[in-house]
């Protein structure tokens, strides 16, 4: 119906930051709040889709009628994404970190007096969306991912939609003062394979009901 026009569709999405260990109680992480994803899972449940939101440590509340798992690192994000499927949209809004600690302490690292800082060395992390965009079956109908970027914002998402094989990039200016990171609002660039389509400043919320809105009318000329 008009107002529920994606009853009968699964949606799948992420949000929020990964926490990479160092060790038993240190990690590195990013400064994503979680807020454009979460507002993103919940305009498609007000949509109609029953969907999952697969968040890593955030603030947010888990937004109403959304089945939430919480993980912490890129490895547990793919692997509660792959236990989501088979579904019909899926959207990427979390910033996963591409590298991980390699070798992550099992005990806590001890400074010891006298003694030299650790040297961290890094693996790198699977590429969800790249992982989930290329699946060759079950493949999502619609896969979506955002691109956080500090220059050259569409010809980068262009060329990024192109290597990790999604439908659509939004593409996002993360540049410091932003505000993007964290904030409340968010200026896209929606890149197709066909077109381009900049939206003006938009709060969060804003962007996600523009979004949901979007992915409906894709869905509306296809059975369910
Ligand atoms: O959480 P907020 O504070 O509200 O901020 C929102 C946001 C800025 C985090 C969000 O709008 C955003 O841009 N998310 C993507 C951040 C990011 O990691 O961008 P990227 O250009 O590095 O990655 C491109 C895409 O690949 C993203 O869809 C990302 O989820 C995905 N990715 C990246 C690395 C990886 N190992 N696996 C992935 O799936």
């Amino acid at each position: 119906g008009k107002d529920a026009p994606l009853v009968g569709r699964r949606a799948l999405v992420t949000s929020g930051p990964t926490y990479e260990a160092i060790d038993p109680v240190r990690f590195i992480g990013n400064r994503s709040s979680g807020k454009q994803g979460h507002a993103i899972a919940a305009a498609l449940s007000r949509a109609g889709a029953e969907t999952t939101l697969i968040t890593g440590p955030t603030a947010e509340p888990a937004p109403q009628g959304v089945q939430v798992v919480r993980i912490e690192s890129a490895r547990q994000m793919l692997a509660a994404c792959q236990d989501a499927l088979p579904v019909d949209i899926a959207v990427f809004a979390a910033a996963v970190a591409d590298w991980r600690v390699a070798g992550q302490a099992p005990q806590k690292l001890k400074k010891q007096e006298g003694g030299q800082p650790p040297r961290l060395e890094f693996a790198e992390n699977p590429d969800i969306l790249a992982t989930i965009a290329r699946l060759a079956q079950g493949r999502p109908g619609l896969v979506i991912g955002f691109a956080a970027e500090t220059e050259n914002m569409v010809a980068n998402a262009v060329a990024k939609r192109a290597r990790k094989g999604c439908d659509w990039m939004l593409a996002n200016d993360v540049s410091t003062g932003t505000g993007t990171f964290g904030g409340d609002a968010n200026t896209i660039h929606l890149v197709t394979a066909d077109s381009v389509e900049d939206w003006p400043r938009l709060t969060k919320q804003q962007v996600a009901d523009r979004l949901a809105a979007r992915i409906a009318e894709h869905f509306r000329s296809l059975p369910a």
